[in-house]
């Protein structure tokens, strides 16, 4: 039903914008701390912490630091943490080992976080990138990103995520397959309550390179990820992807990134209807940042905004390294 507007000056929509009482009568949609899932890098040491240049305000942790972060975001009333880990350069090998090792330092930050606040749910990445000599998500043999023995290996990391005590595993790995794999290897281990929270659509997108210098794959990584992520200008692929994750067992779904992708969140809500989530990747964060940084936009404003159209957008909630920030702002 199309609704009737009336002609000028029996319509004036400004009526409705004249106050903040009327504006907050009139707003269709709410952004708020539970809408948060907050993204951390956690490296080896106590009780120690390191900037990150290209993402300013987001250090590495040690594991006893995001835990205290943790309870502080629970505080904040955000619901989930992220964990990506800063694997020491020497545990980065061909195969990869390093990714299913039950006390790799993602999974003593699983269990460093359910120990410190275990309301908090606790998703984790699953991806070879951060073991990986050459910085790919999967495993390279004769220069090409191979796939069935890669969905082996991360199994064996979903697995290990899972006995950790992980609430949402998420493959962000793009490989054909993973989710059908990993959903049956958790029913048959005994983990039919973990959830999978599928990077779906994701892209093979230039946002991404802070986040590679947060975890350290930036120098090894040779050549691109094309092969697997996929090409910003498709958008019937992106609802084809999420269908198929669906099918084989993913409760959520994600795009990513999240800003120039609006239009492929809101295809998504729309045909499938499923939990979605957006994915505010490193690059989108270091542009607020910096053009707030140089006083050439209210960073703030800026921020809340960008967070509120994902929202807008159909979205349920959104990956953001504002997550504690913008929280204190929305708690007042
Ligand atoms: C790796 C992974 C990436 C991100 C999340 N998981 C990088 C990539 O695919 O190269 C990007 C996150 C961000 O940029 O904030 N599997």
């Amino acid at each position: 039903m199309k609704p009737t507007i009336a002609p000028y000056p029996a319509a004036r929509f400004r009526r409705l914008r004249r106050t903040p009482a009327l504006r907050a009568l009139m707003r269709e949609t709410h952004l708020e701390p539970s809408d948060f899932i907050w993204p951390v890098f956690v490296m080896a040491g106590v009780d120690d912490e390191t900037p990150i240049p290209s993402m300013p305000g987001v250090t590495r942790k040690t594991v006893d630091r995001i835990a205290r972060a943790a309870k502080e975001a629970h505080g904040l009333g955000i619901p989930a943490i992220c964990i990506f880990p800063y694997t020491a350069m020497d545990a980065r090998t061909e195969d990869c080992a390093e990714a299913w090792n039950p006390d790799n330092i993602a999974n003593r930050a699983i269990r460093a976080i359910k120990d410190a606040v275990p309301e908090m749910a606790v998703m984790t990445d699953i991806a070879l990138d951060p073991y990986n000599i050459n910085g790919h998500d999967g495993y390279v043999e004769g220069g090409e990103i191979v796939n069935d023995r890669t969905i082996e290996a991360l199994v064996k990391m979903a697995l290990a995520q899972a006995a950790a005590g992980a609430d949402i595993l998420g493959p962000s790995d793009m490989m054909d397959g993973r989710i059908g794999a990993m959903r049956a290897a958790l029913e048959g281990a005994g983990h039919q309550n973990v959830s999978i929270l599928s990077y779906a659509a994701k892209y093979a997108s230039a946002f991404y390179g802070p986040f590679r210098d947060a975890v350290g794959a930036s120098a090894a990584l040779k050549g691109d990820k094309k092969t697997y992520q996929m090409d910003p200008a498709n958008s019937d692929e992106a609802l084809r992807m999420i269908e198929r994750d669906l099918t084989e067992g993913a409760d959520m779904v994600m795009v990513k990134p999240g800003m120039p992708y609006l239009d492929i969140c809101r295809r998504v809500k729309d045909t499938f209807g499923a939990p979605t989530f957006a994915y505010q990747v490193s690059g989108e964060y270091a542009m607020i940042r910096a053009a707030g940084a140089n006083g050439w936009i209210d960073g703030e404003k800026v921020m809340l905004e960008s967070l509120m159209c994902f929202k807008r957008a159909g979205c349920d909630g959104v990956l953001t390294y504002f997550a504690p920030e913008a929280a204190r702002i929305l708690n007042g």
